[in-house]
């Protein structure tokens, strides 16, 4: 039977299973997560899917530093990563890992797709090679005078003193950063994926019309310049997948990344019992999305699709780029306590400030978004506490005293109330664009909207005349309606305080159940739905993140 609503895959971007997630993850976790409960409150089946990503020589290099297996600290970090995103609200389907049988699987059968229809060579290359450590070194591996200032102890791809990009080939006495000696050259075989046969195919998908312009002009130009042929073999030593046929030589971190999210989809499937072809195979009319920052682009809008088509899987609907996070105008900093952490923003504030702040911040495009931490305070009082919250706990103290807590039986304000469901389309409109801060500045407009009526009908004036106790009623009970109206809206963003208030309303709160007021409708008591955001907090949290 065919359906209005919609199947959708959604992912955010693999997290490395080398590290804490800090903010800049989180801006991207609560703009899929906002995203991905928006679809759901409207009823359509959306799927959010994550992994931790869990190859590479990084994770290898610091399990060995920590004296762990790899297997042990991507298992630990998994659980911190878990733990953080739960803190902030994100509700996952599936959280799964690239070390995984379902990830090997598919990563080898879609590396035979590759190379079976032609698409993979062997060339040999020479790099940079630690030979005491018997490791090839990565640039960010290879240290040295910066050929162009001179300052010592610069990376391998660019000098931070004076900002020029290069060649570790380039750099005055290059040593590796592993042991401190002398790199070597060494020729060894790697495999190549030729990106160059799909020119057409990644120019039709570019134009395909659903990518953010810049995204689309980035990838054009990229393909425009001609494609190259990506490596995608490490030599052993390498934590990841060996690739079958070609001993000691391992799938490069990239190759299997992206094929965590078929991955956590199979894994996800097999437990709940769905179709997991729906999602995979070309044709049907499930849609895929993945949200990632604008710095993973080349993976995501080349390789990937690419590899998905070749391999006889379906492409994505969309790739759904944001900006970096910046905090107070600038990159996050270890010094300035700037850089934090989602675990120490979480010891001391509540996750949904941030998440509305975010929401208020972001649009569809690529541009950075500023946390800018007075602006952040001030803003959340404001629009939350100072206008949200204060519609319903000014009415609910007279509902409750007077009225049993029971909304009237008949509406005095029909067309206002009528007025706010209405809103409902063009929002949902802006969410489904991810004009998110178009949505919170539309939303909070109601919300004034609804103040100035209370401040306009003044029922604590009326309370006190003989009277016009009926008056009072429809008051408050018109203003509760315009609230649950808004937390409809909000619930996205904000769903802690959205079932707070879901317990205080008795209702539901998803958008096709808003169709008309609530009337004789008996409340829960009325609890505080959120605290205001102490400046302290902030303060104390900024201390925690300086190193
Ligand atoms: O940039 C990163 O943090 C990568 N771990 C993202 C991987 S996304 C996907 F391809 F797996
Ligand atoms: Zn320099």
């Amino acid at each position: 039977m065919a359906s209005d609503f919609r199947t959708i895959l959604v992912t955010s971007a693999l997290p490395y299973a080398n590290g804490a997630l800090h903010l800049g993850h989180m801006l991207e976790q609560v703009q899929t997560d906002i995203w991905v409960r928006f679809q759901r409150s409207r009823g359509n089946h959306c799927l959010y899917l994550c992994a931790d990503d869990a190859h590479g020589t990084a994770i290898m290099l610091s399990a060995e530093k920590a004296g762990i297996t790899p297997e042990q600290q991507i298992a630990r970090v998994k659980a911190e990563h878990l733990e953080d995103s739960t803190g902030f609200l994100i509700k996952f389907d599936n959280y799964h890992s690239t070390h995984s049988p379902e990830n090997q699987y598919w990563s080898e059968h879609i590396f035979g797709q590759l190379q079976e229809a032609g698409h993979i060579g062997v060339r040999e290359i020479t790099q940079a090679y630690d030979a005491s450590k018997g490791l090839f070194l990565a640039d960010r591996f290879i240290k040295g005078s910066c050929p162009k200032c001179k300052s010592p102890d610069q990376y391998g791809d660019n000098c931070e003193a004076c900002g020029a990009t290069y060649t570790p080939a380039d750099l005055i006495d290059p040593v590796s950063a592993l042991s401190g000696t002398t790199p070597v050259d060494k020729a060894s075989d790697h495999i190549f994926f030729e990106l160059d046969h799909f020119g057409e195919l990644l120019k039709t998908w570019t134009n395909s019309g659903s990518l953010q312009p810049a995204i689309r002009n980035k990838l054009q130009e990229w393909i425009d310049a001609g494609l190259q042929a990506w490596d995608i073999s490490r030599d052993a030593p390498y934590f990841g997948f060996e690739i079958p046929g070609f001993p000691n030589k391992y799938f490069y971190v990239w190759l299997d990344a992206p094929i965590g999210y078929i991955a956590s989809c199979q894994n996800y499937c097999e437990r709940e019992g769905e179709d997991f072809n729906q999602y995979w195979l070309p044709g049907g009319d499930t849609e895929l999305y993945h949200f990632i920052g604008k710095d993973i682009v080349n993976f995501h809008g080349l390789f990937w699709p690419a590899m998905l088509h070749s391999a006889g899987l379906r492409m994505p609907n969309a790739i759904y780029a944001h900006g970096f996070l910046t905090v107070d105008g600038t990159k996050m900093s270890k010094s300035r306590g700037t850089f934090i952490m989602a675990k120490t923003y979480l010891e001391h504030l509540d996750p949904e400030y941030l998440r509305y702040y975010f929401a208020a911040k972001l649009s569809s495009g690529v541009d950075d978004i500023d946390l800018n931490l007075t602006d952040f305070v001030q803003r959340v009082n404001s629009d939350l506490i100072g206008k949200v919250v204060n519609i319903a706990s000014r009415c609910a103290g007279f509902l409750r005293k007077k009225f049993d807590n029971t909304l009237s039986a008949t509406c005095s304000e029909p067309e206002l109330v009528q007025h706010f469901i209405a809103a409902g389309e063009p929002l949902a409109a802006l969410y489904e664009a991810r004009e998110f801060n178009r949505a919170m500045r539309d939303i909070i407009a109601l919300a004034d909207r609804a103040n100035q009526y209370i401040d306009d009908k003044k029922p604590w004036a009326m309370a006190k005349e003989e009277g016009r106790e009926q008056e009072v009623h429809e008051v408050c009970s018109v203003g509760i309606n315009l609230f649950r109206a808004l937390m409809t809206y909000l619930k996205p963003v904000l769903p802690a305080m959205a079932a707070r208030s879901e317990n205080f309303l008795q209702v539901s709160l998803d958008w096709h159940a808003l169709e008309g007021p609530l009337l004789q409708h008996e409340l829960q008591p009325f609890e505080p739905l959120l605290q205001r955001v102490d400046p302290a907090a902030v303060e104390a949290m900024v201390e925690a993140s300086k190193a």
